[in-house]
């Protein structure tokens, strides 16, 4: 340091001195992204004769009535306005994250600010360890990354709802893992991540899974009255997917079946409810 003597001794008159002013320390912005700038201002403002300006442990600058000296470390990343006691710090890296305090002798005060530095995210990425499932039989490993970013937080989405874990739904691993077991016909999603760390966020493409289920117990229908040389007709439906085939079975043998499939207009994708015309 230029002048170690003045250093030791104000650091040593510094520590002697308990927060009694009610000042506090506004960041430009917080949390700050890698290679951006901040300005730290003691709010209310008043001028310090004599004081620092920290970062943990090392002292930034020291300043007093006739000027301010840099430590060699923060010069070139630094600027310090001797008339607001104002800092400036830029291209922030993640290790610029920490406590800054400034401190003054002349007047006496402390204050402190806490600042975290943090890479954005990018790169959301969700993978299945499968998708092609058997209702209640199958477990699903739902994954979320990301290429790039710190301290970040994940939610994951359910179509519009957020996911609720439960007894069957489990969240893992900092809830970077989502897990069904026992999947059901409703669990078909689309599903998605996102990621948050203060600064930016990130949402992962949808991930839908495909369930095979049923087909369940058919319900058929048919008129009450059906008239001799008239066409009669069954409605037959059941619960499944893929969509069912259906036969029809009079007296114990099977009939001329009319498969109602996937050509069905109105067959949707998961509760298909189909005709079977049977003449
Ligand atoms: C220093 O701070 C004072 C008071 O806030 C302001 O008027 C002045 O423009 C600042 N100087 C620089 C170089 O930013
Ligand atoms: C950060 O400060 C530097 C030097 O003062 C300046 O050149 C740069 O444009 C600033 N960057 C941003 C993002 O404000
Ligand atoms: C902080 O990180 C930057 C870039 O990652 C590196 O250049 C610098 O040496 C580090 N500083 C300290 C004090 O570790
Ligand atoms: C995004 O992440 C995926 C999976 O981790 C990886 O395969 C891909 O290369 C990454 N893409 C970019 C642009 O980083
Ligand atoms: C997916 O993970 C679950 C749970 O570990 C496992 O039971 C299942 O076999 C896995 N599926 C595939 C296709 O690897
Ligand atoms: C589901 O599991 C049961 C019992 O383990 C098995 O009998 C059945 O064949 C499985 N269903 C499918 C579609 O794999
Ligand atoms: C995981 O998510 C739950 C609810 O969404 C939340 O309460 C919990 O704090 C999260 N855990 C971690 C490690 O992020
Ligand atoms: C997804 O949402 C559907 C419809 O709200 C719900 O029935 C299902 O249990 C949910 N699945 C998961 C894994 O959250
Ligand atoms: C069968 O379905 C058709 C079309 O949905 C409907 O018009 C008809 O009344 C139904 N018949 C019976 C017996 O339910
Ligand atoms: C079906 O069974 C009923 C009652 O057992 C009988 O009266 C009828 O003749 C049978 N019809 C045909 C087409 O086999």
């Amino acid at each position: 340091m230029d002048h170690p003597l003045v250093w030791v001794l104000i650091l040593v008159l510094l520590n002697f001195n308990t927060d009694v002013s009610g000042q506090v320390v506004v960041p430009s912005m917080n949390p700050l992204a890698v290679g951006s700038n901040v300005t730290l201002n003691l709010v209310p403002e008043s001028p310090i004769n004599i004081g620092t300006w920290s970062y943990e442990t090392t002292t930034i600058v020291l300043f007093y009535p006739s000027g301010s000296i840099v430590s060699t470390s923060y010069r070139g990343r630094v600027s310090f306005n001797r008339s607001s006691s104002e800092l400036s710090i830029s291209s922030l890296q993640l290790n610029d994250s920490g406590r800054y305090t400034v401190q003054g002798m002349e007047p006496v005060l402390t204050a402190v600010v806490t600042l975290s530095v943090q890479e954005p995210i990018s790169n959301v990425t969700l993978r299945a360890n499968a998708t092609d499932l058997v209702e209640l039989n199958d477990t699903a490993i739902v994954t979320c990354s990301v290429s790039s970013g710190t301290s970040f937080s994940y939610r994951w989405m359910n179509g519009s709802s957020e996911v609720a874990a439960s007894d069957r739904v489990r969240l893992g691993v900092g809830n970077s893992t989502f897990t069904i077991v026992s999947v059901t016909r409703y669990d078909e999603g689309p599903f998605r991540c996102e990621v948050i760390n203060g600064i930016s966020d990130g949402t992962s493409q949808p991930i839908g899974l495909n369930v095979r289920f049923g087909p369940e117990r058919p319900a058929v229908t048919s008129p009450e009255l059906a008239m001799t040389g008239h066409v009669v007709t069954f409605n037959c439906s059941a619960s499944s997917q893929p969509p069912s085939q259906f036969s029809l079975f009079f007296n114990g043998s099977s009939w001329v079946v009319h498969l109602c499939g996937l050509q069905q207009p109105h067959c949707q994708k998961q509760h298909c409810l189909q005709d079977a015309h049977c003449y």
